[in-house]
């Protein structure tokens, strides 16, 4: 690997290219990122074939050791994804994977589900142990555990994950032993904790400021498309969050696909067509909030004409927005109070626009998101 393509020297660049602040702990943990990165990227690495895998499991190579993975925890829009991101990307390895925490947990459920389905002897370890098969490093962002369903088979996975030498780079608002705080049956998700700690090396990273919110602070958070000096602060705010670049999400909702094209580290951008013109249930809406820290709502037309079934959507929409302390900036063609002036659902609608306005405040959302 030649200098020019080192972490530490992409961060420097984006630094002086004025896309980020130094951060000291940000470098920090860039130069601990390097050092995982230049082991797994050691040709003479065990776990770079499938055989030198299962040969140093069994203890056949015990020359080099396994390096340890990273599980990255601070608290909000700090840089955690993005430093990851910066890794995988330049991670000169083929067999890598980066998935969304509740994405990878969906998944796993439905594929230990199948297994079962098929009279699998101990499908959870089965699932873990295909699903790895080609896989070096997982990266896993924002790892957080809510739910008793995913809580009581963690520990399985991630046993069988590291026994069969998978590197895992991971990030969290939470320090391991603070995941499934004072969840249902937390005893039998201890082990899950120990293999956690025993397997990572644990980084906090630490900022004074949430970025995301800097990027956005004094700005204000509801646009009209009449005026032309809105719009053009409106595309200004969503062109800081490089939208454009990633490869989107793909949301699984049910049996349906949702697909949203501009997203980036927790960042979205959707029409209004896109998410309330199409039949979307409130459950529907949570998941699609749940990859999400801030959405950006364009294109909110005028709903008093005909536009009852989206309004609708919209109040629910609003409301799981509002429940879960979303981040919302909108670009619409007319003032909150006058979205909906007619129609079957106006009663109702006075509750979203009251919610509107709340989320417009400076001191709004309070803690950020729930988790
Ligand atoms: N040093 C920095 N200077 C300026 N902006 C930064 C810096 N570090 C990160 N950012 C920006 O802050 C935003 C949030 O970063 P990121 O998504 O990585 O945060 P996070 O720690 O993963 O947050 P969360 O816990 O909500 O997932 C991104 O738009 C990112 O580009
Ligand atoms: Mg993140």
């Amino acid at each position: 690997m030649n200098d020019e393509q080192s972490l530490t020297n992409s961060y420097n660049k984006m630094v002086s290219n004025n896309e980020i602040q130094r951060n000291i702990s940000q470098e920090i943990l860039v130069s601990k990122l390097e050092q995982l990165k230049k082991k797994l990227e050691n040709k003479r690495m065990p776990f770079r074939s499938t055989a030198g895998r299962v040969m140093s499991k069994f203890g056949f190579i015990k020359t080099l050791e396994k390096p340890q993975g990273i599980y990255i925890h601070g608290s909000v829009g700090i840089g955690k994804s993005m430093l990851m991101d910066l890794f995988f990307n330049q991670l000169d390895i083929e067999e890598k994977k980066r998935i969304h925490f509740h994405e990878f947990m969906k998944g796993l459920h439905q594929l230990i589900k199948n297994a079962r389905d098929k009279n699998k002897r101990d499908p959870i370890k089965s699932v873990a142990f295909d699903y790895i098969k080609n896989m070096q490093v997982l990266c896993l962002d924002e790892m957080q555990i809510t739910d008793v369903a995913d809580a009581m088979i963690v520990g399985r996975v991630f046993e069988e994950f590291f026994n069969n030498q998978l590197i895992l780079v991971t990030t969290s608002n939470r320090h391991p032993c603070d995941l499934y705080k004072d969840g249902l049956n937390r005893k039998l998700f201890l082990p899950f904790i120990d293999i956690m700690v025993s397997n990572l090396n644990i980084e906090r990273l630490s900022s004074p400021v949430d970025y995301r919110k800097i990027k956005i602070s004094g700005k204000k958070k509801y646009f009209l498309s009449t005026s032309p000096e809105d719009t053009i602060q409106f595309n200004e705010l969503i062109a800081h969050f490089n939208l454009q670049e990633g490869p989107g999400i793909k949301i699984q909702i049910n049996s349906r696909e949702f697909l949203m094209e501009r997203f980036h580290s927790g960042v979205g951008l959707l029409t209004f067509n896109e998410i309330c013109s199409i039949p979307m249930s409130s459950s529907d809406y949570l998941e699609i909030i749940s990859y999400l820290r801030l959405l950006f709502l364009d294109e909110i037309p005028d709903l008093s004409n005909g536009g009852d079934d989206s309004a609708k959507r919209f109040i629910n929409l609003i409301d799981s927005i509002y429940d879960k302390k979303l981040e919302l900036l909108c670009r619409a063609d007319v003032v909150p109070e006058n979205l909906y002036i007619f129609g079957k659902n106006k009663f109702e609608f006075q509750r979203t626009v009251s919610r509107l306005f709340e989320m417009q405040s400076i001191n709004w959302p309070i803690k950020g998101k729930t988790h």
